[in-house]
């Protein structure tokens, strides 16, 4: 990332200095759809993010530029009017300042410029990328760094939920707030305890594959969601101790089986599987069985498809390719519904997969795949230049 440039931009644009921020994106190597059920999640932060520019400006109003699009006037708004500003990556913005003030903390008009080199739409969560960028840098400017990493990471779902129209749960926030280079992360949705896993295994790389079908978040995730309360309330009414599917059991969900619809019943089944393996998983992290992690994460992919519902054919195809070429564990990552897959792969078959997903890849869907190798990064932090 230019930062240089960055700061340049910025000077340009508002004729003085600036303070510099970056937030990471992040890849999860299992645990899909489990945040907002209270369950388990195992995010790492990657080297890719979004870095802001950012200075107080003295007044109430708020100037925002995105450098990547590039023609597109600055988008502006007040602190003082709660209407959502029109471009949808401003309402992240405009989201965070309204969280922030919500919790009774200070928020004042500044200038900022962004930019980025998470893909967006790929499922890096660009967006807990520009959440958490701009809730860590109003902190620094204008609340002495009072608000917590915890709260930073409330402040970016809460944003989403609230001003974006997506319910996520809080795994990409978490990650992208608490990132640590090398480490991934154990964390307990439900009591936010987490670990760091060192993450290196010898001989295997993650690499993710790009099908390039872009997905916005919205309405179908959301959907998915309601599948998973509808399944808890019918279950939490013959167990009313019951509070979310973290606590469910295959045989409560069997008892409701004909008391929901069979598209709340797969959904809620993909839950209580992926529950489980991400507990298969850290059991196999800790002893080094990687090939056994692999096959978690295909079982992970197929049950994303088949019963919860969050894949689409190109995805699909890339893990059936994967999986033809002898690559230990690959499956859809992040929210679903495209973007990119995670590949758990041996370094020794790793040219040819990069090869013949490419070739296949182009032959079924002439699209050309885009690969990233994963390096896990830190989180939010300040860029001193
Ligand atoms: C999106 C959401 C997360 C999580 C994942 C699926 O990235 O923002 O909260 O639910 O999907 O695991």
């Amino acid at each position: 990332m230019d930062y240089a440039h960055l700061t340049d931009l910025f000077e340009r644009q508002f004729g003085r200095q600036c303070r510099l921020f970056f937030s990471p994106g992040r890849i999860n190597l299992i645990g899909e759809h489990t945040d907002y059920n209270d369950g388990f999640v195992f995010p790492g932060a990657v080297d890719k993010g979004i870095a802001l520019a950012i200075a107080p400006n003295g007044t109430r109003t708020v100037n925002v530029l995105s450098a990547d699009l590039e023609g597109m006037p600055a988008c502006s708004f007040s602190l003082d009017d709660s209407r959502r500003p029109d471009q949808r990556w401003a309402c992240y913005v405009f989201g965070t300042c309204m969280e922030i003030a919500v919790r009774g903390f200070e928020c004042h008009g500044f200038d900022a410029v962004f930019t980025g080199d998470v893909p967006l739409g790929a499922g890096m969560s660009s967006s807990a990328a520009i959440d958490c960028v701009f809730a860590f840098a109003l902190n620094e400017l204008f609340c002495g760094s009072r608000i917590d990493r915890f709260e930073l990471a409330r402040i970016g779902q809460a944003t989403e939920n609230n001003w974006c129209g997506l319910n996520c749960g809080i795994m990409d926030q978490f990650a992208s707030v608490f990132g640590k280079k090398g480490q991934l992360m154990r964390l307990d949705c439900r009591s936010l305890e987490y670990e760091y896993f060192p993450f290196s295994p010898k001989g295997y790389s993650l690499v993710l594959v790009d099908s390039r079908v872009k997905h916005m978040l919205g309405g179908e995730y959301n959907e998915r969601r309601q599948s998973c309360e509808n399944a808890v309330a019918a279950i939490a009414e013959r167990h009313p101790q019951v509070k979310a599917l973290r606590d469910a059991t295959h045989d409560m969900l069997d008892e409701v089986r004909n008391a929901i619809s069979e598209t709340d019943y797969q959904r809620a089944l993909y839950i209580l599987d992926e529950k489980d393996r991400v507990l298969e998983v850290c059991d196999s992290l800790e002893k080094g069985d990687y090939e056994n992690v692999g096959r978690c994460m295909y079982r992970t992919h197929w049950g994303m498809s088949r019963q919860f519902g969050a894949s689409c054919p190109e995805t699909d195809f890339l893990v059936e390719t994967a999986s033809a070429c002898g690559v230990s564990g690959s499956r859809i990552m992040g929210g679903g519904f495209g973007g990119c897959t995670i590949n758990l792969v041996k370094d020794s078959i790793m040219d040819d997969f990069k090869r013949e997903v490419t070739r296949a890849y182009r032959e079924r869907f002439t699209i050309e795949p885009k690969f990233y190798s994963v390096t896990i990064g830190d989180g939010s932090h300040e860029i001193i230049l």
